[in-house]
């Protein structure tokens, strides 16, 4: 008998939360399992056998999850928006070429923050006019490529306006504005002045318009705003939307008419039963809605409207499989397992006291006896992955799969105590194909430099 995880089973004693199909509502890819032998599987290969074909930890990124969520931001823009419409990645969440890649096979575009990140989506054959480059601090070598590509750039500020005047190369710009509206996670508040270190104050459009009217080198083709990230209310967005459209009839009124508007991303993820984001559906249609009404009061032309997801669209496709290993039990406190990893290919724990849901990949039935603390392998009492986890109880050789980890894990992960960073596989209909090779020793040293003073071939003068 297979089971399908998310749809209400039992698993480690913890009753999942429907399924509603959106990505971002669930716990676990679409497509986990459980299998005969009481094994997790996803995209149809047991994360057993992956994790010993591939090694330990894994990155384990479940294609029909990813399309699923491109998808429902593509089609929804396409049912609620009447006019043109892009869906950008935002690969900060994970920036690599096959990601970028099955974005852009869905048809969305790539925003990327860094030339890194610019060469990465290039090389994995996105279309420079799908790319849209950001960055507060870019730098002219990064301007250059961006131009030289001809994908367009998000200017952030007057440095950078000037900058790009001084170079002087016909280019599409858009501008991001700060717009007094400050969210992170559940609460978020609107001020007049925001403290932010992205974008041009909105009190100055009136002079950047006129600065960019007088350079015949700077095309400008839209707004660009961004709130914040992992937000489960509709209500901010619906008011950038009305804050945008203001700014799109002052660009109006200042003879500069633009023709894109990009409301950036934000949209918050399930990571554990206790949350509860709006799904990808839910959430393009509020912000379709408020986009229109505000421009049509405005009286305007319908703009291209973008958004520019992250999370939502890669968060829930991805879990991470770790082998267990030590234990230690401080009596009366807390059962502490360690897995072989942990801040390096996960710092969001560390970083931000993220919360993960985990369950044991290789017997998924069992019920949870265990209340125990997942700890890292690094040398630091903070690397710990997941407080109070109810798992069965755990021995070494356990496949411990942490829920969720699809965003923001591979693109912070660090080589922290010189650990070699895991390698990604993408899963589906039973073939799993290499994404990200593991990381070897080699890779380590291999920008090492070692002065021959150091290594005795020649002594110090
Ligand atoms: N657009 C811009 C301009 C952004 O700065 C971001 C995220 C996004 C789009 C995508 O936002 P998303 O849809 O992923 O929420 N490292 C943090 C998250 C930082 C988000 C930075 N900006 C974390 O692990 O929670």
């Amino acid at each position: 008998m297979v089971s399908t995880l998310p749809t209400g089973v039992q698993a480690s004693g913890k009753q999942y939360l429907p399924s509603t199909n959106s990505p971002n509502q669930e716990l676990l890819p679409l497509t986990a399992k459980i299998n005969q032998s009481d094994h997790l599987e996803i995209g149809k290969c047991d994360v057993t056998t992956l994790v010993e074909q591939f090694g330990s930890p894994l990155y384990i990124l479940d294609e029909t999850t990813l399309r699923t969520a491109c998808r429902q931001y593509h089609d929804g823009l396409k049912r609620y928006w009447p006019g043109e419409s892009l869906v950008l990645f935002a690969s900060k969440a994970w920036s690599c070429l096959a990601v970028c890649a099955v974005a852009a096979s869905e048809g969305l575009g790539i925003d990327v923050v860094s030339g890194g990140e610019l060469y990465t989506a290039l090389h994995a054959g996105v279309s420079p006019e799908k790319i849209y480059l950001h960055g507060n601090n870019k730098s002219t070598t990064e301007l250059n490529e961006a131009i030289a590509c001809g994908c367009t750039i998000v200017v952030d500020n007057w440095h950078e306006l000037h900058n790009l005047a001084e170079i002087g190369s016909p280019v599409r710009i858009m501008l991001r504005l700060t717009p007094g509206i400050e969210c992170h996670t559940h609460e978020y508040i609107r001020t007049g002045h925001l403290d932010s270190k992205f974008g041009f104050d909105p009190n100055q459009i009136e002079e950047v318009f006129t600065f960019i009217t007088k350079q015949s080198c700077l095309e400008c083709v839209g707004l660009h705003a961004h709130i914040g990230s992992q937000i489960f209310e509709r209500q901010p967005h619906q008011d950038l939307a009305q804050v945008m459209v203001q700014w799109l009839h002052k660009a109006a009124e200042s003879g500069l008419p633009v023709r894109e508007l990009n409301i950036g991303g934000g949209l918050g993820i399930r990571y554990t039963e206790s949350d509860d984001p709006p799904s990808i559906d839910e959430w393009v249609g509020a912000v379709c809605n408020a986009v229109l009404s505000a421009v049509k009061a405005a009286n305007l032309p319908l703009p291209k409207l973008l958004c520019e997801p992250g999370r939502s669209l890669v968060g829930s496709a991805c879990v991470t499989a770790y082998t267990v290993g030590s234990a230690k039990t401080v009596p009366g406190i807390r059962n502490y397992v360690a897995v072989d990893g942990g801040m390096s290919d996960n710092p969001r724990p560390i970083t931000y006291q993220s919360v993960y849901r985990a369950v044991l990949a290789n017997q998924m039935s069992a019920p949870a006896t265990e209340t125990v603390t997942i700890a890292g392998k690094h040398c630091e009492s903070g690397d710990i992955l997941l407080k109070n986890a109810q798992l069965p109880k755990t021995k070494p050789g356990d496949i411990l799969v942490v829920m969720a980890t699809g965003a923001y894990n591979y693109s912070m992960a660090s080589n922290y105590n010189r650990l070699p960073r895991p390698a990604a596989v993408l899963v589906a209909n039973g073939e799993a194909n290499l994404i990200l090779q593991r990381e070897t020793y080699i890779d380590l040293i291999r920008h090492d430099r070692l002065p021959e003073r150091l290594t005795g071939k020649r002594s110090p003068e």
